[in-house]
C-alpha cells in the first residue's frame, strides 16, 4: 500500500478538498487496493473540524464527496506515509521545519509540480476569497492529482484497469 498526504494551513479548504479528489480517482481506476490518502494541516485551527462548506459544495458540483476532520500533521505522519504534497511553499516550508534535517521516509513535494499547465505553481487559499476561487482550487488539484496517479502507477507498477 503506498500511503499518500496532503498537507494545507488550515485542513478544511484545499488538503480534504486533494485528499478527496484522490480518493475518488483510485477509486475509478480500481486502485483503492493499493493507494491511500488522508490530509492534514500544519496549522492547529481546526482539529476536529468538518471541511469548510464552501469547499464541500463545490466538490459536489463536481461529483466528489469530501469527508474529513481535521487533524495536524505530525512527524509520526512523515515516518508513516510515502509522500507528502503541499499546498503552496509556506505549507511546503512548515513541514520541513517540523522535519527539521532528521531523515524521515515521506518524500516530500509540491502538488503542482504534477500539474500539466503550471508545474511550478502554488493552490491558493481559496479561504478569503469568493465561490470563484473554490473552483479554481478544484479545477488545480483535479488536473495535478490525475497526473500524479499516473506517477504512482508507473512508479509502483500498479496495473491499469
Ligand atoms: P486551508 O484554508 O489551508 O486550505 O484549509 C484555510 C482555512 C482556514 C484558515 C486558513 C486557511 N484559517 O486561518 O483559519
Amino acid at each position: 500500500m503506498t500511503k499518500v498526504m496532503f498537507v494545507c494551513l488550515g485542513n478544511i479548504c484545499r488538503s480534504p478538498l486533494a485528499e478527496a479528489i484522490f480518493k475518488h480517482k483510485v477509486k475509478g481506476r480500481g486502485l483503492d487496493g493499493a493507494l491511500q490518502a488522508d490530509s492534514a494541516g500544519t496549522s492547529n485551527f481546526h482539529i476536529g473540524e468538518p471541511p469548510d462548506a464552501r469547499t464541500v459544495r463545490n466538490a459536489l458540483k463536481n461529483g466528489v464527496t469530501v469527508d474529513h476532520r481535521g487533524q495536524q500533521l505530525t512527524i509520526r505522519h512523515l515516518e508513516e506515509y510515502d509522500y507528502v504534497f503541499a499546498m503552496d511553499s509556506q505549507n511546503h516550508a512548515s513541514i520541513k521545519r517540523l522535519v527539521n534535517g532528521r531523515s524521515v521516509r515521506a518524500k516530500i513535494d509540491l502538488i503542482r509540480s504534477f500539474d500539466p499547465l503550471d508545474p511550478g505553481g502554488e493552490v491558493p487559499d481559496p479561504y478569503f476569497g469568493g465561490e470563484r476561487g473554490f473552483q479554481e482550487v478544484f479545477e488545480m488539484l483535479d488536473r495535478s492529482i490525475e497526473r500524479l496517479i499516473d506517477y504512482l502507477v508507473e512508479e509502483n507498477g500498479l496495473a491499469h484497469r
